[in-house]
């Protein structure tokens, strides 16, 4: 695909959208409908790369996964799903496929190879082999990168405790310890995404979740169930933030997913004074949903503190965006895990340099100046295969003169297939770069 350019539109955003489906929750069905005695219905499927490549995972190893589009079956091959099985994954860009996959081959006898595209494959996976290993299952990793091969067993539960709040680490190591024997807890620093702890209930599984800390019992059978897929709040704040930033806008993202381990970076935009309302709240599958209301609104910058990093961490490149077009400083620390996700993303941010932010970056963060109202400079991006780096410039594009261009829009379908057409019939000017 040619790059794709966003300029400044000239009348405000309008409309009414639904964005993809969670790809958190997303993942986290797949692989546990896959675990469950039953037949699932997942509902809302945003088909994005990432949880494809997790359904392939699944049906890899022995789940059957009828695809009906938005809506999926998946029949679960109980507390035997992988076993006897020597397969090898392709994981493509996710690591949430990898990291929770390895969790959830840890305690079958088979083998397994995980593998990745070359950006995951420059991510670290000790985190999550070496409490496999504490369990009892035989990990390898390349230098502490995929390739990953695990070799499962007979686990034993643990008491771990994480060093960096990670769901992913927590989710693989809860979905090892429900084929372990004994009682398996996960204790974190800070509050990271409860999906997993949510949809095992969901499904049936006891476990305790008190501050900071879960507890799940070995051996319990998951039971098949109805997962609707809320909207996700991740794809939801590209939108969110471009109707921020367009005077006069006013958009309605219908159906977002506004659990609490997920909000930080509402939280954080209403302090720099965005109006986002959020209404017809609801619960479903133990999931709290509603429609975003978001009115644009002159912004200015904050402190955004390390304890508020989890909660926020994939809204944080986009943040920075409304941030450079915010009034005053924006200071952001504790993040030096944007570092090892898709893409070096403190790194990438780097490129609101060359639109004309002030801007330092350290190890965990950086300082900005926002613009203030001015417009940022034209420019053309490289979001190094990283779909929130390509989204977070496409909306800086909405406030610069001449436009950004961003050079590899393809990377936008891992999670957000449809994300330039969303954004274009919002009334955003997207065309060829
Ligand atoms: C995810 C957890 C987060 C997040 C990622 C999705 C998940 O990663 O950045 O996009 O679905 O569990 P970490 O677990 O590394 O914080």
């Amino acid at each position: 695909m040619r790059g794709v350019r966003v300029g400044i539109p000239d009348h405000p955003l309008r409309g009414d959208v639904t964005v993809p489906g969670d790809k958190s929750i997303g993942h986290r069905a797949l692989l546990l409908g896959a675990l469950a005695d039953g037949t699932s219905i997942m509902r809302g499927f945003s088909r994005g790369a990432d949880v494809l490549a997790t359904l392939e995972a699944v049906r890899r190893l022995g789940a059957r996964v009828a695809d009906e589009g938005d809506t999926l079956r998946v029949t679960g091959a109980g507390l035997e799903l992988g076993a006897g099985c020597d397969s090898a994954i392709d994981c493509a860009n996710s690591g949430t496929t990898m990291r929770i996959g390895m969790g959830l081959v840890a305690g079958v006898t088979g083998a397994c190879t995980l593998d990745g595209d070359a950006s995951l494959r420059r991510r670290p996976m000790e985190r999550v082999a070496e409490p496999l290993r504490a369990m009892g299952a035989r990990v390898t990793t390349s230098d502490g990168r995929p390739p990953v091969r695990v070799q499962g067993s007979q686990l034993t539960a643990v008491d771990w405790t994480l060093p960096v709040a990670s769901a992913q680490v927590k989710s693989a190591i809860l979905l090892a310890g429900l084929r372990a024997w004994g009682t398996t807890q996960v204790r974190e620093p800070f509050p990271s995404r409860d999906h997993t702890e949510r949809l095992l209930a969901h499904m049936g599984a006891a476990l305790a979740c008190r501050a900071g800390v879960v507890a799940l019992e070995g051996g319990q059978r998951l039971r098949a169930a109805e997962v609707p897929l809320p909207g996700d709040p991740s794809s939801a704040a590209f939108l969110a933030v471009a109707a921020l930033l367009v005077p006069g806008s006013e958009v309605r993202l219908r159906d977002v997913g506004v659990n609490p381990t997920r909000t930080g970076a509402l939280a954080i935009l209403r302090r720099m004074g965005a109006d986002i309302r959020v209404e017809r709240s609801r619960d479903e599958a133990g999931e709290p949903r509603g429609d975003l209301v978001v009115r644009a609104t002159r912004l200015h910058g904050t402190v955004i503190e390390p304890e508020e990093v989890p909660a926020a961490i994939d809204e944080l490149p986009v943040l920075m965006v409304a941030a450079a077009c915010a009034s005053g400083e924006t200071r952001l620390s504790g993040a030096a895990e944007l570092r090892l996700k898709e893409s070096d993303r403190l790194a990438a941010l780097e490129q609101l340099a060359a639109l004309g932010v002030p801007m330092t970056t350290r190890p965990d963060g950086l300082t900005l100046q926002g613009l203030d109202g001015r417009p940022l400079a034209a420019g053309r991006v490289d979001a190094a295969g990283d779909h929130r780096i390509a989204m977070a410039f496409a909306v800086a594009g909405l406030r610069a003169a001449g436009g950004v261009e961003i050079a590899d829009p393809e990377c936008v379908a891992v999670s957000f297939p449809s994300f330039f057409e969303q954004l274009a019939a919002l009334g955003a000017p997207v065309g060829g770069g």
